[in-house]
């Protein structure tokens, strides 16, 4: 069933544990989500990226939210990483309510006036809305920030920011990066704790590919509601397509598609078991 954001993280917040929210591209993609959700009996995000949205437009949007409406757990359809109004409102008006305004990579003020009018028009239709203070480097999809430009997110500035904007949830940098990381992650739970503190809003992690089960516990013991998985799945379909193209007699198409169908619903499945959403739908 289609599910607020809001009221889904409110949830995870009452029950200790968090909802994975995992990018999709296509009806491969959206199919892995919901067929792990369901089999977890776990509530799960289906999460469009700009470059997705420029490459499947509204159709996928609606494909998003006929897949979440016709599921029997909750799920809900949210715009990831949008700095722009154009994309904003028409997933608006494609019906979705969950939207990520990302005014990292503006100055304080300006972010804070970009995602204070974002929040404004959202929750006129009762949405929800993330927003990221700091700025998170590594690459996704087309956007790629370098590491010497990435800032972790400031205590006390998420306190102010928070309360300017009215956003519903905060995507916080604390060392967790985009894509691949290149050495053993290494997150700063103290600051992920005084952002807990200081704020009480759930937090959001994204870059959540690679991170290991103690990682992800540990922030959900402090306060982490929401995880952005990307990476994984993806390499999980590009692998399997690999393979598929690789056999000989080569298979047919419903049985690549079917593949690498199986491939990402392994990973999410996965993903939602460390979450600690398994058996909350
Ligand atoms: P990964 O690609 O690192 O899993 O991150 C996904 C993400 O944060 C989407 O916003």
């Amino acid at each position: 069933m289609l599910t607020s954001t809001k009221v889904m993280l409110q949830m995870a917040q009452e029950g200790d544990y968090a909802v994975g929210a995992f990018n999709v591209y296509n009806m491969e993609g959206v199919l892995a989500v919901v067929a792990a959700a369901e089999q977890e009996f776990a509530p799960a995000i289906l999460q469009l990226h700009p470059a997705s949205l420029r490459h499947g437009g509204k159709p996928l949007f609606e494909m998003c939210l006929a897949a979440a409406r016709s599921s029997f757990i909750p799920m809900s359809v949210h715009l990831d990483h949008s700095a722009s109004d154009e994309d904003i409102r028409l997933a608006l008006d494609a019906g979705l309510t969950s939207i990520m305004a990302d005014g990292s990579t503006m100055a304080y003020d300006a972010n804070v006036a970009f995602t204070g009018g974002v929040s404004a028009l959202v929750h006129t239709k009762d949405g929800t809305v993330e927003a990221e203070l700091g700025r998170l480097s590594g690459t996704e999809d087309d956007l790629t920030v370098p590491e010497n430009l990435s800032k972790f997110t400031d205590p006390d500035q998420a306190a102010d920011f928070v309360k300017r904007t009215g956003i519903d949830a905060l995507a916080v940098c604390i060392g967790n990066v985009h894509g691949t990381y290149r050495s053993e992650p290494s997150l700063d739970f103290s600051r992920l704790q005084a952002i807990e503190a200081s704020v009480d809003v759930p937090l959001v992690l994204h870059g959540a590919s690679g991170l290991s089960e103690e990682t992800i516990g540990r922030s959900i013991a402090f306060g982490v509601r929401k995880f952005n998985v990307n990476t994984e799945v993806r390499q999980a379909y590009m692998s399997s397509l690999s393979d598929s193209l690789g056999q000989t007699p080569q298979p047919d198409l419903t049985s690549v598609m079917g593949s690498a169908i199986e491939a990402m619903t392994a990973v999410v499945a996965l993903k939602i078991q460390l979450f600690g959403s398994t058996n909350k739908g």
